[in-house]
């Protein structure tokens, strides 16, 4: 059995034993899955090409220990709970035995539409059970699922679709959401007629049934599924052969394809599940992310189910009917473990505690946080008015590319303490390091967080580039995964995220390459450059802020600001859209011409006492017009 840790002891062994020799811990850990053969070595690696192996030469597939596995013991129980956007319409609920049936026919379809091992199918679609449906069946057939976020827009989509030249789009009519029908197909339609000649079927779900255009690679996913058998054998799969593409911002360039494969990713999701979460039978556990991205893919599909858990999958908004919603949904369905981001905790606080005092909280035992740092506040709040005081909270951190949660308390198990991410999971390296390399020793101290060792749900490439991959990750230190984030570690040994140490900012939890952002405002016609940053923002975390060099003098500029803002939302989707222009006359710029972004962020964030030397900028001149033209109150 996957090892589930009880005690501060065991904790400390279990740590212990994981890095004295990791190769047996995980060995250990990879027993009690289905292998149709097992592996003939656990690991090979070198973190300079990169090139990392787990569990070589060995052969399974992940859905027949998702669903196939649990059908004689659990066969009955819920596997996917599904709560729609309407609080009057029914809830849903997918038992093991009948996951497994709808996968299998979906699978089925999958293939009767020439989906084979290493194709690519790309998903546009809201939190329906058929997206985590269409995920497993790719994973059956050995297919490779690219889930893009159903809010990025058509051209983000189309850009994705030919990064890995998908086969397939499998996408919804239309979108409830909150009190809006978001309309998901037409951006389909869009995004396909951005030329994406790979696409050779579109696979429609009908959701809400409404009227949409019908081309000629369009099919209904129910007369491709429904007639379809109950089996289907699950394909053969590698450790290493690709399971999933998830597409992820970085600090420079398009957005960039996080390639994760079959064995390490199956261990390392469900390990952490089964510990971070205590997941025990009979629990119903609640993540509020979206399947668009890392934390749905391993913490409401892959990670449960391999644990044999009851996952909610949930539809709506947490403001919709009201800001009640999310406790209303945990009284419902008895909820005992619940996972959401800092943005949802302190947008719900600001609405006051009525919605919440009103309902029955009293099966949680576990509350998580994800995404971006929670602050004090918004920690104090979850503590007190959702957790009532004893359910620990677990702030997770991790990443795209790290596949599963690395630095996270252990409820019951570790201390908590706001903040802070706290301690490693069994198997992570931590490293702080200067920005010469030189790794930090000791407590109280701060750094640039950085990994020594692989872990198995490490990323393996970044899809179709593999020198980027390297480039991003595995060049910045010799030898060490770098993070981007910078961390402090306090007199204990726990760790504290403070945030990104390079050009991606995080918006709602959301990962936004500022170069993305500008990228989009610069094809404004209007546009000779911009630069984007982030500041505090209360609800979102951070905000964007984006600074324009205007070619000419702006007449009107609400009316340039919305055309600015419109246009982002046309080229990344609404979520990238900024929350300040300012129109600027110039940029600070270094005399080798790069933008002092230092200043802009300081700027941004309406603290300018410490803009440090701007002497040695090429138009140090441009600094007092930038602060006159501040969209926030400067101190300072
Ligand atoms: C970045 C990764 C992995 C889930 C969703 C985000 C930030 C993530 C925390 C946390 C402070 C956090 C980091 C990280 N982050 N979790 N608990 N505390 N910061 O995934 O889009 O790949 O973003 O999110 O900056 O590098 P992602």
């Amino acid at each position: 059995m996957t090892h589930q840790i009880k005690t501060l002891q065991d904790y400390k062994e279990t740590y212990q034993k994981s890095i004295q020799n990791p190769e047996a811990f995980w060995a250990e850990q990879a027993e009690s899955f289905q292998w149709q053969k097992k592996w003939d070595k656990v690991l090979e690696w070198d973190f300079r090409n990169p090139n990392i192996n787990w569990f070589i030469g060995g052969k399974m597939n992940i859905t027949e220990n998702c669903l196939d596995r649990h059908l004689e013991t659990r066969g009955d129980q819920t596997a996917i709970l599904w709560e729609p956007n309407d609080p009057n319409q029914p809830h849903k609920t997918y038992s093991y035995k009948e996951l497994h049936a709808e996968v299998c026919r979906t699978a089925n379809a999958l293939k009767a539409n020439g989906i084979g091992k290493g194709d690519r199918v790309c998903f546009y679609m809201p939190m329906v059970p058929e997206l985590a449906i269409g995920v497993l069946a790719c994973a059956r057939i050995g297919a490779i699922h690219s889930v893009v976020f159903a809010g990025f827009s058509a051209s983000a989509l189309a850009d994705r679709i030919k990064d890995a030249t998908c086969k397939m789009v499998i996408c919804s009519d239309y979108n409830h959401r909150g009190a809006k029908n978001i309309p998901v197909k037409k951006v389909v339609d869009d995004a396909l007629s951005m030329d994406c000649p790979s696409i050779e079927t579109v696979l429609v779900h009908k959701n809400t049934g409404g009227d949409i255009a019908w081309n000629s690679l369009d099919k209904w996913w129910h007369e491709e599924v429904d007639h379809q058998s109950p089996d289907c054998p699950a394909e053969q799969m590698d450790s290493e052969d690709i399971l999933f593409i998830l597409y992820t911002s970085g600090s420079t360039g398009k957005p960039k394809g996080v390639v994760h494969t079959c064995g390490g990713y199956m261990v390392y999701t469900c390990f952490s599940f089964k510990n971070v979460f205590q997941y025990h039978d009979n629990d119903v556990y609640w993540c509020t992310a979206d399947i668009g991205w890392i934390t749905g893919h391993s913490y409401i599909v892959y990670g449960p189910l391999l644990a044999g858990a009851t996952t909610m999958m949930f539809e709506g908004v947490p403001t919709y009917p009201d800001a009640g919603r999310f406790w209303e949904v945990c009284d419902k369905h008895k909820v005992n473990q619940f996972y959401t981001a800092p943005t949802a905790i302190r947008a719900l606080m600001a609405k006051g505690d009525k919605y919440v005092d009103k309902y029955d909280l009293s099966t949680l035992k576990v509350i998580g946080s994800v995404g971006e740092p929670i602050n004090q506040e918004a920690w104090d709040w979850y503590n007190e008015k959702v957790g009532k005081g004893n359910s620990p909270i677990v702030d997770t951190w991790w990443q795209t590319e790290t596949g599963g949660i690395l630095i996270t308390p252990l409820p019951g198990i570790t201390d908590t303490k706001p903040c802070y991410a706290s301690y490693p999971m069994p198997g992570i390296q931590l490293e702080l390091v200067d920005t010469a390399g030189n790794i930090i020793e000791g407590n109280g101290v701060e750094g640039l967080l950085c990994i020594k060792y692989p872990w198995p749900s490490i990323l393996r490439t970044t899809y179709g580039d593999h020198e980027r991959c390297r480039q991003v990750y595995f060049s910045t230190f010799e030898d060490k995964y770098f993070t981007g984030d910078g961390a402090r570690r306090d007199e204990e040994g726990r760790y504290r995220i403070i945030g990104r140490v390079d050009d991606v900012i995080n918006v709602s939890g959301h990962r936004m390459g500022t170069a993305e952002v500008e990228n989009a405002i610069n094809e404004h016609p209007a546009v000779v450059e911009s630069a984007v940053v982030g500041y505090p923002h209360e609800i979102k975390g951070q905000g964007i802020y984006a600074y324009v060099i205007p070619q000419d003098t702006i007449k009107d500029e609400p009316a340039f600001e919305k055309e600015v803002r419109d246009l982002v939302a046309k080229v990344i989707g609404p979520i990238a859209k900024p929350d300040q222009i300012q129109i600027v006359p110039g940029l600070p710029k270094t005399r080798s011409g790069k933008i002092m972004r230092r200043i802009l962020r300081k700027v941004a964030s309406g603290d300018v006492s410490q803009l440090g030397d701007i002497s040695t900028l090429l138009n140090p001149e441009i600094v007092e017009a930038v602060k006159a033209g501040a969209k926030v109150k400067l101190v300072g």
